[in-house]
């Protein structure tokens, strides 16, 4: 398999989970980072042993040795930036939502496609063994004909330490922060129950608090999936709610209380899947990840990057959820300042 050399765009909070998950993965190397400010930048190299630190992206980006980029700024800025690495010729691996619309994703599509490079929306979630183990008892029929899912993703974070979530020019609110999640896990269980590979809502509606600048603080959201499987989805960055996954289905349902994309999953270890036929006594499944999320993630652009796309998260796939966030956030009349 292809050895990746790795180059960080931007030195925040994930990228130093994604610079230890590198670290631990099989088939990559940290070889640089660049962060906006150089100071910054050395001392994120020094905690990780990164060869190189450069003080703009540019300088990243020229640089020879580096095969493939992980980005991760804000979300506003994914755009630029996974197109500026494109073009450079970098393999790219590109932080979630990988950009504000679906529009704005099919230039960075189109730029992937155009400069021959690999190209994947970073929802690590998907990879964890209780995500696949999820995916496979919905179409083996586990709970029978699957007719409704709820999901939940919500935190309440300090606006002073995360101004990002708050400011709506770099993209910020719960639907694209976290509320991402809930439509693409909703999706995959429309996609394991009707045997599509990408599917969309027929209907999107939903409601939000507004914040003073326009951007989701909570958030809820209705979708009439394929089959008509009916989703209820709700997130929020300024409200602490019960994270989890609930789906229901003619003979049984299924209970995640914890899933793949909170913080204790991001390491290796057990986690639960809650099977109750109907009717029956709950069945607890534990599934086994033996990698850390990161590390999982690094080593799959490894085994796919000469395909371009990753099989469980292709561009199509990437381009429905946005199109989905699209219209959840127009929904709940997102960017309207009050
Ligand atoms: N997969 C996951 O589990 C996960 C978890 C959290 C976040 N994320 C995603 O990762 C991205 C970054 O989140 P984060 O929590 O790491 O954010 P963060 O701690 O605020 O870091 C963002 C970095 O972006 C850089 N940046 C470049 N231009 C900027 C600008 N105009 N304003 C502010 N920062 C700018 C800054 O890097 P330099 O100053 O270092 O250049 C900053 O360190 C988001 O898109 C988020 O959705 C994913």
């Amino acid at each position: 398999m292809t050895e990746l050399r790795w180059g960080l765009l931007a030195a925040g909070t994930i990228a130093a989970h994604f610079a230890a998950g590198v670290d631990e993965s099989k088939h990559g190397v940290l070889g640089a980072v660049a962060a906006r400010d150089a100071g910054r930048t050395r001392d994120f190299a020094t905690r990780f042993d990164i060869p190189k630190a450069y003080g703009s992206y540019e300088e990243l980006l020229a640089d020879p040795d580096i095969d493939a980029v992980y980005v991760s700024t804000p979300h506003a800025l994914h755009k630029q930036w996974a197109i500026a690495a494109a073009e450079a010729g970098k393999h790219v691996l590109c932080e979630k939502p990988l950009t504000i619309t679906a529009a704005d994703a099919e230039e960075v599509i189109a730029a992937a496609r155009a400069h021959d490079v690999f190209l994947m929306e970073a929802f690590m979630y998907r990879l964890h063994p209780q995500t696949r183990r999820l995916a496979e008892l919905i179409s083996s029929g586990a709970i029978g004909e699957v007719r409704a899912v709820d999901t939940t993703f919500s935190f309440d974070s300090n606006p002073e330490e995360t101004a990002r979530l708050g400011d709506p020019a770099l993209g910020g609110g719960g639907i694209l922060d976290v509320g991402c999640y809930c439509t693409s896990l909703a999706r995959l269980v429309a996609q394991a129950a009707t045997g599509q590979e990408v599917v969309e809502p027929a209907e999107v509606s939903g409601m939000a608090h507004l914040s003073a600048t326009g951007v989701d603080e909570w958030a809820t959201g209705l979708l009439r999936l394929p089959g008509d499987i009916l989703a209820t989805i709700s997130c929020g960055i300024r409200l602490t709610r019960e994270d989890g996954i609930r789906v229901f289905g003619s003979d049984g349902q299924i209970h995640i209380p914890r899933p793949a994309w909170i913080h204790p999953l991001r390491k290796p270890g057990v986690s639960q899947i809650i099977l109750t036929p109907a009717g029956g006594e709950p069945e607890v499944i534990e599934v086994e990840a033996t990698q850390g999320v990161f590390a999982r993630e690094a080593d799959h652009v490894a085994a796919h990057v000469e395909d371009r796309q990753a099989p469980e998260l292709t561009w199509a796939e990437t381009l429905a959820n946005l199109r989905t966030l699209d219209r959840w956030r127009e929904a709940v009349g997102y960017g309207r300042s009050s």
